[in-house]
């Protein structure tokens, strides 16, 4: 049934860098307008399951699927093309530009100026704190703001999926809570999204589905509901029930 099919789908993939295997027959789904988090311990391989779907990484073994359709072996543009997008967890904004100069390199792949500035003003309708904040550099935003800025240049591409690494990393509590607001409302505008995330507790509290990654295998996964009341989950990769909330 076509609603009923992932819009990603990961069948054993099995890849890692040069001749270091990192994922070990990993299974992964996103469906459409979900939330899907992926969480797990430094080390576990969740950036480089990113990376793999958006063509960084060949898979040694197994499949990458987009709408059903096998894009193990296309190029990232390709990828980008198709509907997916990727921010990566650092150097993912041009800090010597500003902001406007920044959603303009997220449109890089669109030919059409007219088209470009439509995308970019309904970027600017959406998050009016880049519209007021366009002239300037971006180097002189704080941490969270370049977050925002990066999520904001993938918008621009319209992507169906978007790919976040660790988008509350280094942030302060208030500024993390403002970036997983952004990360509601872009699902509200009907994106779905991957995300990894060390906050995994407030990952898995915006997300419908989790995962959790140890050593590049699949470990946990199910409802983020369930997994924040699964009692393995919690003493193993959430810090017990009353601890810290960091991994
Ligand atoms: N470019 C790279 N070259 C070689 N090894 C890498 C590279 N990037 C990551 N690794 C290794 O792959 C493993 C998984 O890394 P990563 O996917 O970044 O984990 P996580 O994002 O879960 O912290 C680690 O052992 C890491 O050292
Ligand atoms: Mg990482």
């Amino acid at each position: 049934m076509e609603s009923s099919r992932p819009l990603l789908s990961l069948d054993a993939l099995t890849t890692g860098y040069q001749r270091m295997q990192v994922l070990s027959g990993l299974h992964l789904t996103v469906n459409p307008s979900e939330i899907v988090s992926i969480i797990g311990p430094n080390g576990a391989g969740k950036s480089t399951v990113l990376k793999a779907i958006y063509g960084f990484l060949a898979p040694w073994e197994g499949v990458v699927r987009f709408r059903g359709e096998d894009i193990s072996h296309l190029p990232v543009v390709a990828r980008v093309k198709k509907g997916m997008i990727l921010v990566h967890q650092n150097d993912n904004i041009f800090s010597g530009l500003t902001l406007h100069e920044n959603l303009e390199m997220g449109g890089y792949l669109i030919a059409r100026g007219s088209l470009l500035k439509e995308r970019i003003d309904s970027v600017y309708e959406q998050f009016p704190f880049l519209y007021k904040k366009r002239r300037q550099a971006a180097r002189v935003l704080s941490g969270g703001e370049r977050q925002l800025l990066a999520i904001g240049m993938a918008l621009v591409s319209e992507p169906e999926l978007i790919l976040l690494d660790e988008p509350s990393m280094g942030l302060a509590p208030r500024m993390m809570a403002r970036i997983f607001e952004w990360v509601g409302r872009i699902h509200e505008m009907g994106k779905s999204i991957l995300m990894v995330e060390q906050n995994a507790r407030q990952a898995l509290a915006i997300s419908h589905r989790g995962y959790v990654l140890d050593l590049g295998k699949n470990r946990f996964e199910g409802r983020a509901t369930d997994l924040l009341e699964d009692p393995k989950v919690l003493s193993l990769y959430l810090g017990g029930e009353n601890s810290h909330e960091n991994l």
